[in-house]
């Protein structure tokens, strides 16, 4: 198959007979508008009179229902007639995906006015593309679903697929992607000056579907791409140039987004290199976007890659908290700071940051991770959303959650150019489920898979077989990978597969400390790194009591002995083997399920899935035996049951 063609290309949660309920109604839709075009278009025909679903763009809602901004819209239903009301263009776009999503029962009875409006403003997912392909990371950096659906071998796709790929993303209610990877290289820099057009051209694809586009830029691009000497944020020149080139990306794209910035991290230029602040840095470029509209997103992944791993005193976890908290209220308002979820790095299990309750006068976007990297690597079935709810609704301020701290979610995506979208099928879940819960942080990510398998895999797909695959695939995962919240224990470079010790004597600042007493990070303020200090109360006491510490976090925040007795009654070593024999079995049982799904969906999809989990059972089976082993061999302590550890 030609990639480039759509025709072999999975429908994902927009296949025709999602439309069925619509299609075989009289439709009308008024307004006008871009959008209100799309609407049209995937419609087909409508009418004027006598219409089952009417579509209307209007100034007035019905006085029950508030405010509907820019991207909300009202739905209800009386005498016979399916009604979607918005106040903007984008509304009447959300409005009708959500009438597809509801198939017959959007046309079913009475339905009292319902509002819908986003819960935050901006919905978006960060691609890690390349344009070359990168001799280490590839064509799609941490990316498992082939290769962009940008750019290949240095050059830009047809954009077929770009505009089938806004469409199922606008069904989700994303509304921006950034194009291209934050380590940024010469070719990407390249994107924001003589390379525009391609951004311009995929600009236009997606702006039918109400997404913005963003661009990742390199911190050091008045030197690389501008020929300045410096690219020192509060240089006049260099002001100039990022106002200058600015202003040229918004003559070719109006609507831009802005930009993402990875400063200062892994090797990434930053203001650092200059003697400022990340606060200089981020409003340099605010700065240069303000009159345009557009926003910076900053990302507060900044910390030492290069720690010397005998150095006890270093705690990467602290990083983030310690270069951006005192900065609090020191960022222009267009100034956005992207913050992953977790102190560390996107593993299976981290406590949130503390960084998204530390800086009330700062605009907090929260970030996750799509693409599997920690989390399987689209080989292992993994549904994330019940991770993602977890983190969404942690109080983490007082009573105020993450989701109310937050302005904003952004998420690394899955998405490439595999004929699945996602090289695992069932990895599209995870897309979907992104964009549902950055609309709506309180659904029930149970609830969102149900939409998912309705919609991707059609009536005919076992329902109660995929709900006992996938809903507890993410802790199934947990128990067969690094136990309790300590983390890592991949394999460098790639992190897939075990390899306990493979980060424990490098530079990264991701160890476990395990010796023949316990293992774990010290992290408390007691006789640790001080990290729990980071926390507001009850977490920062709760986190620093080795009795009040919820085991999934226990190692995170100590080094434990191995017959600490948990919460759930084991120790903590007859929890390591107890974990991971289940969870490995868990997946024989995974594959067995999924044998009741023959013949109930496409037999590629089939053939693909098939070969994943088989992956994924003997890729358990190795975590069990290497994490088992490994504290056997440590710890001596042997399995209480008596089973085989080598
Ligand atoms: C992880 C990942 C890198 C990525 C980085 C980031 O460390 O392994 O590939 O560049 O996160 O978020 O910037």
């Amino acid at each position: 198959m030609d990639i480039d063609d759509l025709s072999g290309v999975h429908p994902a949660w927009l296949p025709p007979r999602a439309f069925q309920a619509i299609a075989s109604r009289r439709v009308a839709v008024h307004g006008t508008g871009l959008l209100v075009e799309t609407v049209r278009e995937e419609v087909g025909a409508t009418v004027t009179a006598g219409a089952e679903l009417v579509l209307r763009l209007t100034g007035e809602a019905p006085s029950e229902v508030g405010p509907l901004g820019d991207e909300g819209f009202a739905l209800y239903r009386r005498d016979g007639v399916t009604v979607v009301l918005a106040g903007a263009p984008a509304g009447l776009l959300h409005g009708f995906f959500h009438v597809v999503r509801l198939g017959e029962a959007a046309f079913a009875g009475e339905r009292p006015v319902e509002r819908h409006v986003p819960a935050m403003r901006r919905r978006m997912l960060d691609h890690w593309d390349n344009i070359d392909v990168h001799p280490v990371m590839g064509q799609v950096e941490r990316g498992y679903s082939g290769g962009s659906i940008f750019w290949r071998d240095g050059v830009q796709r047809d954009l077929a697929r770009v505009r089938a790929y806004g469409r199922l993303l606008a069904a989700t209610g994303i509304n921006a992607v950034t194009l291209n990877n934050v380590n940024v290289h010469l070719a990407e820099a390249r994107l924001l000056t003589d390379r525009l057009g391609e951004v311009a051209a995929v600009a236009g694809v997606l702006r039918p579907y109400g997404i913005r586009v963003h661009l990742s830029v390199s911190f050091a691009a008045p030197v690389t791409l501008g020929g300045l000497p410096t690219a020192d944020p509060l240089d006049e020149g260099v002001r100039g140039w990022w106002a200058r080139t600015t202003a040229r990306v918004y003559e070719a794209i109006p609507d831009f987004g802005g930009y993402v910035v990875k400063a200062d991290s892994e090797g990434q230029p930053g203001p650092f290199g200059y003697g400022r602040s990340h606060a200089d840095g981020a409003n340099a470029l605010a700065d240069a976007l303000a009159p345009f509209g557009g926003v910076v997103h900053w990302r507060a992944f900044v910390y030492n890659h290069r720690q010397d791993w005998r150095d006890r005193s270093t705690d990467r976890a602290r990083a983030a908290y310690d270069h951006f908290a005192p900065l609090d209220g020191t960022f222009r308002d267009n100034a956005i700071l992207q913050v992953k979820y977790g102190p560390i790095d996107f593993q299976t299990r981290e406590p949130i940051s503390p960084v998204i309750a530390a800086m009330p006068a700062t605009n907090v976007a929260v970030e996750l991770q799509v693409t599997q990297e920690y989390t399987g690597q689209q080989r292992h079935a993994c549904y994330l959303g019940p991770m993602w709810s977890e983190v969404l609704r942690f109080p983490l301020a007082g009573r105020v959650t993450v989701a109310g701290l937050a302005r904003e979610l952004v998420a690394v995506s899955n998405a490439g150019d595999d004929r699945f979208w996602t090289g695992h099928p069932l990895a599209q879940a995870n897309l979907y489920a992104f964009g549902r819960l950055a609309w709506e942080p309180s659904l029930d990510p149970l609830s969102i898979l149900d939409e998912w398998i309705d919609l991707a895999l059609g009536p005919d797909a076992d329902r109660e077989a995929l709900h006992a695959i996938l809903d507890d695939s993410w802790r199934t995962y947990e128990s067969y990978t690094a136990p309790l919240g300590v983390g890592f224990m991949v394999r460098p470079g790639h992190h897939y597969g075990p390899d306990v010790d493979g980060y424990e004597y490098t530079p990264w600042g991701t160890y476990h400390f395990a010796d023949r007493e316990g293992v774990g990070v010290d992290r408390t303020r007691a006789t640790g790194t001080g990290f729990t200090g980071q926390y507001p109360q009850p977490w920062a006491d709760v986190y620093e009591s080795l009795e009040r510490c919820p085991d999934e976090l226990l190692l995170f925040f100590h080094h434990a002995p191995y017959d600490h007795v948990l919460h759930s009654g084991s120790t903590v070593i007859q929890h390591i083997y107890d974990t991971h024999f289940a969870g490995a079995e868990r997946t024989v049982e995974m594959r067995r399920l999924w044998e009741r799904l023959a013949g109930q969906v496409a037999p590629d999809l089939d053939a693909r899935v098939r070969e994943r989990l088989d992956e994924q059972v003997r890729s358990a089976a190795e975590w069990r035996d290497q994490i088992n082993t490994y504290f056997f061999r440590k710890s001596g302590v042997p399995d209480a049951k008596g089973r085989t550890i080598y």
